[in-house]
């Protein structure tokens, strides 16, 4: 093996990691090449943050060997990990808001007390960063900035640090599809200059569209390495989830019937007391979706607890088969038959200390049969919970096990069948696969097209652009409390709703000005 001129920029042989009670990574291999962009792949809990973390200085291994461009190494600190050319994007950017990108970037770097040139230090900074096309103001509060510029900063910082090997922790989930195709071409600039990529993703297609190589995590174990140009999503959804995937939900004809929920320029205020809803308006028909696109932290919260009554409405209005509920509390809209699919399982969907069954009967435990004048009939409770379980098949051993120690994917089962149950045809979803695995996304995707089918009026809001495709027979893009116009799911195009969440309005385009139909 490794003679002279080694060819890889990571070697990982046997990498073993251990949490009290979990096994992260499992005796994983892994070798990255030179200069190549190389995808990490797999579910939620996987076992990618926790490997490369270990590469990072973050943790270390229980066993196992790692060589860093060819020569063995022991990494036990962010600081050694450093000194080695590898750097590290987490999830959660580690930059001080109340600082300038420039001080953000050399934080740390000088000895305290020596007199840094800050010309000839802003001037190193602007050269790396026109190199690999890292467009940031030097002179910005981080807290001015996007969250796409806030990444650049952190890329910036590790190149002035000296890295050659670059981690990147799920770097789109945050980003609009514009801001991911800059850092794509950002990417493949570092790369060409000889930097060694990793980014850790979830998403098939940015694996197919940015990677040179992929290696897939299963279960804290390696499955395998791709040659990224010889592999296909479908067999990448195989080796990731250990099964086959569908991803073509298959169209049935569906017909629109009569408006169940309809808004008018709603008006809502956000938790610090700012204009969060400037005024929507939209309508669901019976056997629609309805989705609601765009960047998280918009007006989407607003929007689904206004319409659920767990948010004051400022002005304008809602109604529910033409009966209003524009003021009405949870309970109230909950009777005029309206289902809630929160964004936050724990916390609003799940009480995780109770078992299933108690989680399950939640809406209907004032109703008969499962009530009998004040009484609870438990017998009743217990059959109706294993329909449930059946019905929307929730792995579990039993329906008295507590909510909490079910999986994620399982948890959101118990809601949507919980919702779905109660509904009578009129459903809010947020982010409904949120964290899910894919099997897990798949099961709830289907659910909600085969309600949607049966006749319910659904309302999708969701940051996650292909859940939109897949679903919705309409688009909303919601952009500072405001929709920048609606597209049918047929004519909607990503790029032009990525600009839409950038906050271009529709209309604006003046060849498509006669057909703009819904939107303000
Ligand atoms: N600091 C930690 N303490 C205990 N368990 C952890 C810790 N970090 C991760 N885990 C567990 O290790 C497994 C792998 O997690 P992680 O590496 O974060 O997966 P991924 O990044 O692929 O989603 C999960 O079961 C997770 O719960
Ligand atoms: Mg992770």
């Amino acid at each position: 093996m490794g003679e002279s001129e080694n060819s890889y920029a990571i070697q990982m042989q046997g990498v073993t990691k251990r949490f009290p009670g979990v096994v992260a990574n499992q005796a994983v291999d892994l070798s990255v090449e030179r200069g190549h962009v190389h995808a990490l792949l797999g579910e939620n809990g996987a076992g990618k943050s926790t490997l490369m973390n270990v590469l990072a200085g973050l943790y270390q291994q229980d066993e196992g060997q790692i060589c860093i461009f060819g020569e063995p190494v022991n990494i036990q600190s962010p600081k050694d990990a450093i000194e080695l050319g590898i750097g590290m994007v987490h999830q959660h950017f580690m930059l001080v808001e109340s600082l300038t990108v420039a001080e953000n970037v050399i934080l740390g770097l000088y000895p305290t007390g020596l007199v840094i040139n800050e010309r000839k230090v802003k001037q190193e900074l602007r050269d790396l960063a026109d190199s690999y096309h890292l467009n940031v103001d030097l002179d910005a509060y981080i807290w001015q900035l996007s969250v796409g510029e806030q990444q650049r900063v952190e890329i910036l910082k590790l190149l002035y640090r000296g890295a050659k090997i670059l981690i990147l922790d799920e770097p789109t989930a945050v980003l609009t599809p514009q801001e991911s195709d800059q850092l794509i071409d950002i990417l493949h600039k570092m790369a060409s200059e000889g930097k060694t990529i990793i980014f850790i993703t979830h998403k098939l297609h940015e694996v197919m569209d940015f990677s040179d190589r992929v290696s897939v995590l299963r279960d804290g174990e390696m499955i395998d390495t791709r040659v990224t140009s010889q592999t296909t999503k479908n067999e990448l959804a195989k080796l990731m989830v250990g099964r086959e995937v569908l991803f073509n939900f298959q169209e049935r004809a569906h017909e629109r019937g009569d408006v169940v929920l309809k808004v008018e320029n709603l008006k809502a205020l956000s938790d610090k007391g700012l204009p969060a809803l400037k005024g929507v308006s939209l309508e669901v028909r019976a056997g629609e979706i309805v989705a609601v696109a765009g960047v998280a932290g918009n007006g989407q919260r607003e929007l689904a607890e206004a319409i659920t009554g767990l948010r004051r409405v400022q002005d304008g209005r809602i109604w529910i088969r033409g009966v209003d509920i524009t003021k009405k509390n949870p309970w109230q809209v909950i009777k005029a038959g309206l289902s809630f699919i929160p964004g936050d399982r724990i916390g609003r969907g799940l009480v995780p200390n109770l078992p299933i069954s108690d989680n399950l009967v939640m809406k209907v435990y004032r109703k008969p049969p499962i009530s009998n004048g004040p009484f609870i009939d438990y017998q009743r409770v217990e059959g109706f919970s294993e329909r449930l379980v059946d019905a929307f098949n929730i792995i579990t051993p039993s329906v008295k096990t507590n909510a909490r120690l079910l999986s994620g994917g399982n948890q959101q089962k118990v809601v949507l069948a919980r919702e779905i149950d109660a509904s009578s045809g009129a459903l809010v979803a947020v982010n409904p696969s949120r964290g899910l695995d894919i099997g897990a996304t798949e099961a709830v995707r289907k659910t909600l097209l085969e309600q949607r089918d049966q006749g319910a009026a659904i309302l999708l809001i969701s940051g996650e652009l292909e859940e939109v495709m897949q679903l919705a027979d309409r688009i909303f893009v919601i952009y500072e409390g405001e929709f920048m116009g609606e597209l049918d799911r047929e004519e909607a195009a990503v790029e032009e709703i990525g600009l839409m969440m950038a906050g271009e309005k529709r209309e604006r385009r003046t060849d498509e000005i006669s057909q703009s139909s819904g939107g303000q």
